[in-house]
């Protein structure tokens, strides 16, 4: 019966397709062009192949092709050089071809072209791991601004982030380009890096969604999540990223999504993502993502990128065949035209090729240093003393200064500044003698390796400084700073053994700078220039300070010395907890899956207690936890006020903060929940909300309300398909990390609210016992 009307109905757009050109010819009639007629009536005059050809992307194909009506489809010649992707053109409608580019920590473009003396480089911003620890979404979205604009004046329509999936594991390769364990912060950072972005009237791709949490086989794991943890996790910093921000488009993960590609999942995309949130962009997949060409267009994925010739046909034979609903086409074809009506490539927007480099690069230093969290400073060890002039710098980084990671969230920058060009700047004296060892070391390994057949010649080995030089060194500089550097990026997890852990020559060598410059009275400073969390426990006692660059974007040096000379007082705080022991993450056992040399699939057995939901709940002792940073000055809360819930749960909570140091800072104040498990157990905290203050001079105060919604007291009850936040008590507290509860006050909620009744989708396809707390203490 369906089958039939489907039939009826095909034949009748065919028909209805081929009278509408065939009267049009005869007639001399124009043709409809986008922007001049309705988006309807553009669709109403495109053929199959029209169609077919806009739903995927035209980066691979060699030359422009011609179809039946001797119409030009397809721009093939590379409109910006490095761009990730180009989208058909239709001139015949008026419809132009986007261009897509990577990627979340600056535009990822050529910065060379053939036969051109111009130079196209793009600004590195800090890594969104970077950005997200500053807590500060109105910094995030400033940074957006300049961004976008880079975006624009490089003629570029979308840009292919941010990325924004759950810090499951420390080992994932891309938790650089990610912000943080917890959904909250990723949605809030998410979203205002997308508002800054499209304000310059470009568009963005929030991505990769969803489940994409390691690199390990992200082409065909399976990730079996149960419909709590998904929802809850998962799924919900894309909704508050998409409800704060609207994003132009929104990409799709590689992974399998309990058992169906997330390409090619009518519940994730449609369902979910259109019904449900009412998301209105259109979906991307990601580059070569999901396998069957019709079945990510029958799930509204509109894009399919970066295109390959033959998928086309492959489309357009299964709507002949009756296999995809023409109307799923439409859809995609009528949410795509949508879209490229905003783009400036659409508006025919004169690009300038020349974005105002030097100004970004101002913008990118403030983020940098304000991304950056201070973990120990024994003794006021940080800011420099003014007798701090001539130091030792250990640790290849502190010359290789590391702006951001590889692959895809890679940035060609023109420059990045080191740490020792950093402190030079700011007329601090780096040792030169330590300086030419280093410069002498990196020389050597890399003529060995050409020697050797390289190419490119490798990053170079940790140098591991001698006894003696050390020696020599503690006696002649002021202080030792060791920067620890570490990389990572797209394809690959990080090794345990050789990235989340320091080699053991890595360790001896801080041990016995320690040693030597503690002897001599002269104290030590660790920076860490790392992609993600790293283990500290051997080593971290050696250190007088610690400070937690990031990869901070190519303004690294400048933004690290703001900091450490007490330019810029540090508040950046922790969006991803610290563990003693990598075997103390609760995924670990299940990551990355199994078989485990190409895992196809993995289980989230730890289900909700991830990072603190985890360590909080079931009291592991954390290196440093959630939400934890420190700064060269104190402040105090004061003045809790908790406006009790009305009768949809709403709720105010408001307090004082005040700056009581000596000196000008910033304080991020977290708002965390203790729920009441009467029906469903819940973490013994989660994060509710967060706010940054100005800087505060000594002895100012401000003041913070946060507004909270009766929905954002909910669990998700995959019994029930409905988020519930139950009866009973609930506790409101606000601190300075998860651990540095300042104040709380509480509320009974005498009957539970069901704020959403959701569709019962995306349920586990294999059974997965989930972790739950033995006792939960409400
Ligand atoms: C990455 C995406 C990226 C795309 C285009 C893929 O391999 O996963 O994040 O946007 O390539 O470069």
């Amino acid at each position: 019966m369906k089958t039939t009307a489907n039939f009826m109905a095909l034949s009748c757009v065919f028909f209805m397709a081929y009278l509408s050109l065939s009267v049009r010819a005869q007639k001399n009639m124009p043709v409809p062009v986008l922007g001049k007629n309705t988006i309807k009536e553009v669709i109403a005059a495109m053929t199959l192949e029209e169609k077919t050809q806009l739903v995927v992307g035209a980066t691979e194909l060699k030359k422009a092709s011609t179809n039946e009506q001797g119409t030009t489809i397809g721009f093939t010649e590379q409109r910006v050089p490095g761009a990730a992707g180009i989208m058909a053109a239709i001139p015949r409608l008026g419809i132009p071809a986007l261009v897509l580019s990577d990627g979340p920590a600056g535009v990822r473009i050529n910065p060379r072209r053939k036969n051109d003396p111009n130079s196209y480089y793009a600004t590195a911003f800090p890594v969104g791991l970077s950005l997200a620890s500053t807590w500060d979404p109105v910094l995030v979205e400033e940074v957006g601004l300049a961004f976008g604009n880079e975006v624009k004046e490089y003629g570029i329509d979308i840009l292919l982030a941010p990325g924004m999936n759950i810090h499951r594991n420390p080992l994932n390769g891309r938790n650089f380009e990610y912000y943080s364990e917890d959904p909250v912060v990723s949605g809030k950072i998410a979203g205002a890096i997308v508002r800054g972005i499209q304000a310059n009237g470009v568009g963005t791709s929030v991505k990769h969604f969803a489940g994409n949490n390691q690199e390990a086989n992200r082409n065909g794991v399976n990730v079996v999540v149960s419909e709590r943890t998904l929802r809850e996790l998962y799924l919900k910093g894309f909704r508050i990223a998409i409800s704060e921000s609207d994003p132009w488009t929104v990409m799709s993960s590689y992974n399998k999504l309990n058992g169906v590609f997330t390409a090619e999942s009518f519940d994730l995309l449609t369902t979910i993502l259109r019904d449900e949130w009412g998301y209105k962009g259109f979906v991307m997949t990601d580059w070569g993502g999901g396998r069957n060409r019709p079945g990510i267009i029958r799930a509204g994925n509109d894009l399919i990128m970066p295109g390959r010739p033959g998928q086309s046909d492959l489309i357009a034979a299964a709507v002949k065949s009756d296999s995809l609903d023409i109307q799923a086409l439409d859809k995609s074809v009528e949410r795509i035209l949508n879209v490229i009506l905003k783009s400036p490539t659409f508006k025919k927007y004169k690009y300038s090729d020349k974005p105002d480099l030097a100004a970004h690069a101002a913008v990118a230093r403030i983020a940098g240093a304000d991304g950056m969290v201070l973990l120990k400073n024994n003794q006021q060890t940080l800011p420099f003393s003014p007798s701090v002039k001539n130091i030792a710098l250990f640790g290849n980084a502190s010359y290789r200064t590391i702006a951001g990671g590889t692959g895809s969230g890679d940035v060609n920058r023109a420059y990045t500044i080191a740490v020792i060009k950093g402190l030079a700047n700011a007329s601090y004296q780096p040792n030169q003698d330590l300086w030419k060892d280093y410069r002498r070391f990196f020389s050597k390994d890399s003529t060995q390796q050409m020697a050797a057949g390289a190419k490119y010649p490798k990053s170079p080995p940790e140098m591991i400084a001698s006894d003696s030089l050390i020696n020599i060194r503690a006696k002649d500089s002021d202080l030792a700073l060791i920067t620890i550097g570490r990389n990572s990026g797209e394809v690959y997890d990080r090794d345990l053994e050789t990235n989340y852990k320091l080699l053991p020559s890595e360790i001896a060598q801080i041990k016995n700078v320690a040693a030597q410059f503690h002897k001599n009275g002269k104290k030590l400073v660790i920076v860490l220039n790392i992609a993600g969390v790293i283990d500290m426990k051997e080593w971290s006692n050696d250190a007088d300070a610690i400070l937690l660059a990031w990869q901070p974007g190519q303004e690294a040096g400048n933004a690290i010395t703001d900091v450490l000379s007490g330019k810029v007082n540090p508040s950046g705080k922790l969006t991803t907890t610290f563990p003693v022991n990598y075997s103390d993450v609760p995924s670990a056992k299940n990551f990355p899956g199994t078989p485990i040399a190409k895992p196809l699939r993995v289980n989230y057995e730890e289900g909700i207690y991830i990072g603190y939901r985890y360590y909080d709940t079931f009291h592991v002792p954390t290196a440093y936890e959630f939400g934890y940073g420190l700064s060269y000055t104190n402040f105090i809360v004061k003045d809790l006020k908790l406006v009790k819930p009305n009768v949809n749960g709403d709720f105010t909570v408001s307090c004082k903060i005040k700056n009581t140091g000596k000196k000008a800072g910033k304080q991020v104040l977290q708002l965390y929940l203790s729920a009441p498990t009467s029906a469903i157990d819940k973490p013994s905290q989660e994060l509710l909300s967060f706010k940054k203050t100005k800087l505060l001079n000594p002895g100012e105060e401000e003041s913070i309300t946060f507004q909270i919604k009766g929905k954002e007291l909910a669990s998700f009850s995959s019994d029930l398909s409905e988020w519930v936040a139950d009866e009973g008590k609930y506790t409101v507290k606000v601190g300075f990390s998860s651990k540095d509860i300042q104040q709380a006050s509480s509320f009974i909620l005498k009957k539970s609210i069901h704020t959403e009744k959701v569709h019962r989708v995306l349920q586990p396809n294999v059974k997965i016992e989930e972790l739950k707390p033995i006792v939960n203490k409400p």
